[in-house]
């Protein structure tokens, strides 16, 4: 069975935009964890970035305690990081590289370029018994790298996928890249996640792709939360404000 990891960073992302430095605001992430594993969701998904720009610490504590699938902690390779990891034990944790200026994490990590650090992290991650996953382009070569590092699972980024997915010929190549991917992960004894930008339009696109164990999912999810949910938020609404009386 394919698994969905729920990426529930955007519900805090609409919390920030109207609440940032208080303590707390709506929507909330813990909520949004109950409801979502409720509706069967196999994990939840979090990036306490180093900007904090969508998930706080508080939330990231507050989440800890009310996963009861398993919790995948995507993270920056960073000694902040790492130490936070270690401390709040997620069942998962998922390494991405960091950007200050990119909106959302946009290209994999360049795991052959720096073998030791993520090697040491995967070790130290490990050894306190949390599952590692690297997040990587399609690339046989950071798939190589992968495997050197010991960690038992990358997670295939499929942005390039969802970006070609209009075209014909570049969704056929991008799907072609990442099943060759998987194939290769597989033959190392590495187990496949993916995940970024797949949505409802282009999920089941990656059916053509073998071996794969759970897709991370966020934005489209709570976008699409948004607009099945605006209709019944406005009514509410108005049932609260029927009733005035002008005088
Ligand atoms: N997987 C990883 C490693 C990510 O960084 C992200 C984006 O935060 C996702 C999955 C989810 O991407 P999207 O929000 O486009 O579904």
């Amino acid at each position: 069975m394919l698994k969905l990891g729920v990426n529930i960073d955007h519900v805090a992302t609409v919390r920030e935009a109207r609440y940032r430095g208080q303590t707390q605001g709506e929507p909330c992430p813990v909520e949004a964890v109950r409801i979502t594993e409720t509706a069967g969701a196999h994990g939840i998904t979090a990036h306490l970035r180093e900007d904090r720009r969508h998930i706080q610490d508080r939330d990231i504590w507050a989440i800890r305690e009310a996963v009861t699938t398993r919790l995948n902690f995507e993270m920056a390779n960073t000694a902040e990081m790492i130490d936070i990891a270690t401390r709040l034990k997620p069942e998962a944790v998922c390494l991405v590289p960091e950007n200050r200026a990119e909106v959302t994490t946009e290209g994999g990590l360049n795991v052959a370029g720096q073998i030791d650090a993520i090697t040491a992290t995967a070790q130290a991650l490990g050894q306190a018994g949390i599952e590692v996953s690297l997040f990587i382009d399609p690339d046989p070569e950071q798939i190589e790298a992968t495997a050197r590092t010991g960690s038992p699972f990358i997670e295939l980024h499929t942005g390039a996928f969802a970006e070609a997915y209009d075209d014909k010929a570049g969704r056929a190549a991008e799907i072609e890249r990442l099943a060759k991917a998987a194939e290769q992960a597989k033959a190392l004894g590495i187990g496949v996640n993916a995940g970024h930008g797949i949505n409802y339009e282009n999920v089941r696109a990656l059916f053509a792709v073998p071996h794969l164990n759970e897709l991370n999912i966020g934005h489209s999810i709570v976008s699409r939360a948004i607009t099945v949910g605006l209709g019944q938020a406005t009514g509410e609404m108005l049932e609260q404000m029927a009733g005035y009386d002008a005088g």
